[in-house]
């Protein structure tokens, strides 16, 4: 596409049914997020295997809601909405206080009190919502904006809008375009299953009008403690540090399951142990910063990959694409970045005492590599 991205609408608008040339755009020019190879991690997988992420964490309010959102407020300005609202366990709703405050209307979530991540509430706060918080979890909260619609004129803003599932189907159209295939498996955390159904949605779409020769396997994980779709049954209480996911009774359980059968793939869980290893192995070795819910997507591969999952799978030429979709950025949640190992070292203001923690190789004091190194001088600095 030439020229500056222009958002999720105006880029794929041509397969955005729901939108005519009525529909008010209210973009922050979300999507276009970049397909990252990820190298290091792909090894751990399997020599064959290559291994994109899809970093969802890089639109405007940093998750991957904004691609929805955009569609369904701005379709909601154009059914002459004046307030939104949605329940959320963070993203859903920093997204869209952030839409909601772009188009002039108001924003109203409800969310499960002391359970969502410090990051997304300093946005859905700056952004102006109303912000309600109560005793229990987003099933809970979702049950009660449903009751609200019910009552009210206003546009409901969770997945169970079909225009949120319409705008985050764009991402499988890019995965697709960025690689010139869709891949042969497509990694993604599960919770209230919008994003899954999303993705199935999209790559079917891509396949029935021959963009694409063939569908991904679509791989989805939950946490261990909040496993709905995994265990077939209601989660009454669900827990897990990934509080994306902390969802006990998923609104598209069933297109999930159905995505996950008609593309012969699994839904299987992860435990909180392995999100924590996923979360900073990705971190430290490929210099990319996810939220937990996120890490649930490498740490799935890496569990899939452990027990043979990838060994006898072979893509085009001998070689396995695998997509993981990172769908919210690390710097949501500062406080399990903070409790997870790895602390700061207080030291005296002192060269000598630095050094004593770092191994590094001497600096040579002659010579051409001493010369090369001349910016490093103090008087240079
Ligand atoms: N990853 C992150 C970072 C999320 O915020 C969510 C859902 C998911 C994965 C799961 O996606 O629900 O479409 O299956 N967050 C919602 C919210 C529930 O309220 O922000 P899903």
């Amino acid at each position: 596409m030439a020229g500056a991205w222009p958002g999720v609408i105006e880029a794929h608008r041509n397969r955005l049914s729901c939108v005519t040339t009525d529909t008010p755009v209210v973009t922050l020019l979300e999507g276009g997020t970049p397909l990252i190879p990820a190298p290091r991690l792909a090894r751990r997988l399997g020599d064959h295997v290559d291994l994109y992420l899809k970093h969802e964490g890089l639109n405007p309010t940093a998750s991957f809601k904004d691609r929805g959102m955009t569609v369904a407020v701005s379709k909601a300005l154009e059914r002459g909405a004046t307030a939104g609202i949605c329940a959320s366990t963070g993203n859903t709703s920093a997204s869209a206080a952030a839409y909601c405050a772009r188009a002039g209307i108001q924003c109203a979530v409800i969310i499960p009190g002391g359970k969502i991540a410090q990051g997304k509430l300093a946005q859905v706060l700056r952004h102006g919502a109303k912000v309600f918080a109560v005793q229990g979890n987003f099933d809970a909260a979702l049950r009660m904006v449903r009751a609200i619609c019910s009552r009210t004129q206003v546009a409901l803003l969770n997945s169970l809008n079909p225009d949120r599932i319409e705008g985050q189907k764009t991402a499988a159209f890019e995965v697709c375009d960025s690689l010139g295939r869709a891949p042969d498996y497509h990694a993604l955390p599960v919770g209230n299953a919008g994003n899954i159904t999303s993705y199935w949605k999209g790559y079917r779409e891509y396949h029935a009008s021959g963009q694409i020769a063939a569908l991904p396997v679509m791989l989805g994980f939950q946490a261990a403690g909040a496993a709905p779709i995994v265990e077939d049954r209601i989660v009454e209480n669900p827990e897990t540090v990934a509080t994306a996911i902390r969802i006990g009774n998923p609104a598209r359980r069933e297109e999930a399951t159905r995505a996950r059968d008609e593309s012969g793939g699994l839904i299987q869980s992860v435990t909180d142990e392995e999100i924590l290893a996923a979360y900073q192995l990705l971190a430290s070795t490929e210099g990319i910063f996810a939220e937990p819910a996120s890490a649930a997507t490498v740490a799935g591969l890496c569990k899939l990959a452990a027990a043979g999952f990838f060994e006898s799978s072979c893509g085009r030429r001998g070689r396995t694409v695998v997509v993981g979709v990172l769908t919210g950025h690390g710097l949501k949640d500062p406080e399990t970045a903070l409790r997870v190992d790895g602390g700061v070292i207080d030291v005296p203001d002192s060269v000598d005492a630095v050094l004593e923690f770092l191994q590094l190789p001497e600096r040579p004091t002659t010579g051409a590599a001493a010369r090369a190194e001349d910016h490093c001088d103090s008087k240079t600095n």
